[in-house]
């Protein structure tokens, strides 16, 4: 087989066979085929596109390419949530505790902030001691033992798409839909778990911006997933504006601890509800979406969800005494209110401009060498619908010194348009897509 020819192929818009797709990913993982040539296969798949078999064959061969985490010495049914991306969208500190206090083991392997989105790891990582870099061993020992750990991906999960993204990323080949859900949906089927539910954003933040396009990525994933023997549902959720008010490392750790808690209700609780019931029927712990959203909240009002997450923190080496002490969670130094510049209503958000102000003064990397600063981040006092005064909050900014605060302030003034008219709240949840159906709510 030789790469020429199959770059010739999809030039001329023909489909790629399994084999010539697994030659592909395999040149890619081991550096076989050299960059140019991958790069030139990578624009002929985002110009010519690929079909659901190609796709499924390009996700698969790219799970392969490297280590396949083994589960199956987990009683019950493995169980993972991904989330395309958002801001402020710490879901997986809410409800990874919710669902594994149902029962359901959860065996989730994340990820770092990546351009605007924040990353569950880098928010575990502000609570002093927390370790993401477990052994395959000592992952599954702990889902054995309490039922949940989140983790880091190992070093060699899917090289394939490493190597690939990497070239993507700098080729302008991010944007296709086959290249976006092979590259999630290998990760996700090298990681192991049984049942996946996904989260695909829509909406100014998101990788989608619109509700059709996000659909279609939806449908894509489910059916890889799916076609792999795995049980994959998806919700198209909102991030038109951050998911949660607290925006940053730290912040949004107090955030699902205040919402464990039971003292914060709302949006996050919201999504974290309706991903976390279909975490339970898809690992078949309950019947319906209702009856699994009562055994969560249930999990919510006694307690048991904040317990499993101060289980999980302890044995992970960190400070779980952050869950009844927020204040130990690092704090910035400026901590400033901004003030609304008008009356009225807030209108929308330029949620991607929110998630790379958050970036850029500190809560994330611009290089993969960056260190982080955990405690800075903002607080939104306002969301979309709202209505609120000239010089009220409408954010409160946690910065590193008075420069970042100054920029900080203006660039949530200006990402925030508010004016006289009256607009209904963001829906929350759009659609349900499984495999064969799409449900719009
Ligand atoms: N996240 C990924 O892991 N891959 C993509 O292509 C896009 C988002
Ligand atoms: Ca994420």
């Amino acid at each position: 087989m030789d790469i020429v020819s199959i770059i010739e192929k999809k030039k001329l818009k023909q489909p790629l066979s399994a084999e010539e797709i697994a030659f592909f990913a395999d040149g890619a993982a081991r550096a076989t085929i050299p960059d140019y040539q991958l790069s030139a296969l990578l624009m002929a798949i985002r110009l010519n596109d690929m079909n659901r078999e190609e796709t499924v064959a390009l996700t698969q061969a790219m799970a392969a390419s490297g280590d396949q985490a083994d589960l199956s010495s987990i009683e019950g049914v493995p169980t993972d949530k991904h989330s395309t991306g958002g801001v402020g969208d710490t879901t997986t500190l809410v409800l990874a505790p919710l669902v594994a206090a149902c029962g359901v083991p959860v065996a989730k392997m994340s990820g770092r902030g990546l351009g605007h989105t924040g990353g569950t790891l880098d928010k575990l990582e502000s609570i002093k001691g927390f370790r993401v870099g477990l052994t395959m061993e000592d992952f599954i020992a702990q889902v054995r033992r309490i039922g949940l750990a989140v983790i880091g991906q190992s070093q060699n999960l899917a090289p394939a798409d490493k190597a690939l993204y990497a070239l993507r990323d700098v080729t302008s080949t991010v944007d296709s839909l086959p290249l976006i859900a092979s590259s999630i949906m290998s990760k996700k089927l090298a990681s192991g778990a049984r049942a996946i539910v996904l989260d695909v954003k829509t909406g100014s933040g998101a990788i989608m911006h619109t509700l059709e396009q996000s659909i279609g990525l939806a449908q894509v994933m489910v059916r890889i997933g799916t076609d792999a023997g795995r049980n994959v549902v998806a919700l198209v959720t909102d991030m038109g504006e951050p998911l949660g008010s607290h925006v940053g490392n730290a912040l949004e750790v107090k955030e699902a601890i205040d919402v464990l808690a039971g003292r914060v209700t709302g949006p996050l609780l919201e999504v974290s509800l309706a991903l976390g019931s279909r975490m339970l029927v898809a690992a078949y712990a309950a019947a319906t979406v209702e009856e699994a959203e009562a055994r969560l909240l249930e999990a919510l009002r006694s307690g048991r969800g904040l317990d499993k997450l101060r289980e999980m923190i302890a044995a992970q080496g960190g400070d779980a005494r952050v869950c009844d002490d927020v204040s130990l969670l690092p704090r910035a130094r400026v901590i400033r209110d901004v003030p609304a510049p008008a009356d009225g209503f807030i209108q929308s958000m330029e949620t991607m401009r929110l998630g790379n102000l958050t970036q850029h003064i500190g809560a994330g990397r611009r290089e993969k060498t960056d260190v982080i600063d955990y405690s800075v981040g903002f607080v939104l006092h306002r969301r979309i619908g709202d209505f609120v005064s000239a010089g009220e909050p409408l954010a409160t900014v946690h910065c590193r010194n008075q420069e970042d605060a100054d920029m900080a302030e203006l660039t949530l003034q200006n990402a925030v348009p508010i004016l006289r008219h009256k607009v209904p709240p963001l829906k929350l949840v759009h659609a349900v897509v499984e495999a064969e159906t799409v449900t719009r709510l």
